[in-house]
């Protein structure tokens, strides 16, 4: 059975609006004649679908529309074509110390983003330890969260992320940031939770990691899906096409 059905999904930019531009340049603009909306698509018809305990490996170069693709599966987003249906509840792990509060503690955080997650006080204070113990962090529970580099933000929301044990895990780019210690540590994670039978989805830059990772790849391509299916295939697909760029 699919756990995560994706159809015919594209998703639509509006750029220049007045929302991006503000009132005084927009009445400005008005006046002048030169008010235009562009619109552009980030995902073109994007269908695939995964089930139970399958990892997917989500390639393709910069600006391809994977994170855009990543908030729609997730829910942040809209799809403006198309639809996403997910069974059982999914934890994302989008942008980066996006969604935690900068003058909160670490503690108040961790709690915070579970809340948000829809984990019950008592589901996180089982969990707690364990979060904080991942992410080794215990000497900075309660300092505010600004306080942090940017390697230990991204230990703890990974942590969180993958410790508060999602039916569905997507990572965007993620398993790249921490040390090399962390990365070992996180991956070997991840494998963890695969076997627990969760369904992860991992946006990755490295065809490496998505080799050794993931039974299943999404290649796209300015925001059209070029392939889906068998991970070894793809990615040799995938790196010829990057030599050929670089040639
Ligand atoms: N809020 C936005 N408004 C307008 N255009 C956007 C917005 N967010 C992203 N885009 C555009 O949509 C396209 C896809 O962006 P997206 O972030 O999904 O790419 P990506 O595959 O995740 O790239 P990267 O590998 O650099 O993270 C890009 O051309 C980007 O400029
Ligand atoms: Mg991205």
């Amino acid at each position: 059975m699919d756990v995560l059905e994706v159809k015919n999904l594209s998703i639509r930019y509006m750029t220049g609006d007045f929302k991006d531009i503000g009132l005084k340049e927009y009445v400005v603009r008005k006046l002048k004649h030169n008010y235009h909306i562009q619109e552009f698509w980030a995902d073109k018809d994007i269908t695939f679908s995964l089930e139970k305990g399958d990892m997917l490996g989500i390639i393709g170069t910069n600006g391809a529309g994977k994170s855009t693709l990543l908030k729609a599966i997730s829910g942040i987003m809209e799809p403006t074509k198309g639809w996403v249906k997910r069974e059982g509840n999914i934890s994302a792990l989008l942008e980066l110390a996006s969604g935690f509060d900068k003058d909160l503690t670490v503690k108040e955080n961790a709690y915070l983003r579970g809340a948000m997650l829809g984990y019950t006080r008592k589901f996180m204070d089982e969990t707690y330890s364990k979060i904080i113990e991942f992410a080794e962090l215990e000497d900075f529970q309660d300092r505010p969260f600004k306080q942090l580099s940017s390697g230990m933000k991204s230990r703890l929301a990974f942590s969180i992320a993958s410790l508060v044990q999602p039916d569905i895990l997507i990572l965007d780019e993620v398993l790249s940031v921490g040390d090399g210690a962390f990365r070992k540590k996180s991956e070997a994670k991840m494998r963890e939770i695969i076997q627990s039978g969760a369904t992860t989805i991992l946006v990755s830059h490295s065809v490496q990691q998505v080799r050794e990772l993931c039974n299943k790849v999404l290649w796209l391509n300015r925001g059209s899906q070029v392939a889906f299916g068998e991970t070894q295939g793809i990615c040799d697909r995938y790196e010829k096409f990057l030599q050929k760029r670089i040639e």
